[in-house]
């Protein structure tokens, strides 16, 4: 049975540690302190986890005849977020900016990547914050899927190597490049997705594609430059078609595992997203 919730105590935070360095790879220039984690969780932000329920045995040192019973809990993933502010036409407005999502590998692909996802949202609007953001690999097939098709986010904002360099696994050597995004919390459009995937209605006007292969390419230094040229060539088309006001409103895969960014006028979703318009403003 897989329970989720805000995590707390120092020993749960330390496993939300360990989990990061176990699913990123991260060498200590870039992993995330114990303290981060408790202080992102203290002053806004959040730390939710995945908590496996588990039995264990504890022996009894003096009579180990005498085994207890023992209540476990084992962290399978975690979602870390900040608070954050940002200017709008109507003043400074709280956000949340959401850093990390992690499952270990033998859990995913069971929705436990959305369902951490989606209490983030309950938690944010509970607390009255409407907003959310996160930066995502625009190389990285399944999170793509996950962000715009499984959870309704849109995109419209390209950063060219926003971390600089990572020590990340994932990452393969490449530029950090990462998309903006944006999850307008209590939306119409949100909302659909709470239930289940909603086709935008919105004429698709550009596609860009990422091939099932890239994954590959990136993980071996012979193959690596094919990779990169696939980032430099979605870059371009990414940051122009954003200047000329589109923005990420779907994602499909194939049935061979490519990938397929949709992208479509803003403007013509406006009923649909902008339950707070100045987020979109700017
Ligand atoms: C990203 C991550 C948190 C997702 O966790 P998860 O529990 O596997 O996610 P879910 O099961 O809720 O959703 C994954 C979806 O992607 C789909 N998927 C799996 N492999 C895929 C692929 N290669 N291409 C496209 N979609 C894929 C799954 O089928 C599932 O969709 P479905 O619910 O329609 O079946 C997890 O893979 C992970 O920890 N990755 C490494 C760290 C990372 O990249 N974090 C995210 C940074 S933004």
């Amino acid at each position: 049975m897989i329970e989720i919730r805000s995590c707390s105590g120092l020993e749960e935070m330390d496993a939300c540690v360990e989990l990061q360095i176990e699913v990123w790879g991260y060498d200590e220039s870039d992993a995330i302190p114990r303290k981060t984690f408790l202080l992102a969780q203290k002053i806004g932000g959040q730390v939710i986890g995945a908590f496996e329920r588990g039995i264990r045995d504890q022996p009894d040192m003096q009579d180990p005849a005498k085994a207890v019973e023992k209540e476990r809990e084992n962290l399978v993933g975690f979602a870390m977020s900040l608070p954050a502010i940002k200017q709008t036409r109507s003043g400074p407005r709280p956000y949340i900016h959401s850093h990390m999502l992690a499952v270990r590998e033998a859990y995913r692909n069971r929705g436990l990547g959305a369902k951490l996802k989606w209490k983030q949202r309950d938690e944010a609007l509970s607390r009255g914050i409407r907003h959310m953001e996160w930066t995502f690999d625009p190389l990285e097939i399944k999170n793509a899927f996950l962000n715009i098709h499984r959870l309704g986010a849109i995109v419209r904002e390209y950063r060219a190597d926003f971390y600089g360099v990572s020590s990340s696994r994932l990452q393969g050597g490449l530029p950090t490049d990462r998309l903006l995004a944006e999850w307008e919390l209590n939306s119409p459009r949100v909302k659909g997705f709470c239930a289940q995937p909603v086709a935008a209605e919105i004429a698709i006007e550009e596609c860009i594609h990422v091939p099932a292969s890239i994954d590959e390419w990136k993980a071996s230094e012979a193959s690596r430059d094919r990779a990169l040229a696939v980032q430099v060539e979605n870059r371009e088309k990414f940051q122009r078609a954003f200047s000329r006001g589109l923005a990420v409103v779907g994602f499909a895969r194939d049935t061979e595992g490519n990938g397929v960014f949709e992208l479509g006028s803003l403007a013509s979703l406006k009923h649909q997203l902008f339950q707070d318009e100045d987020f979109y403003a700017n």
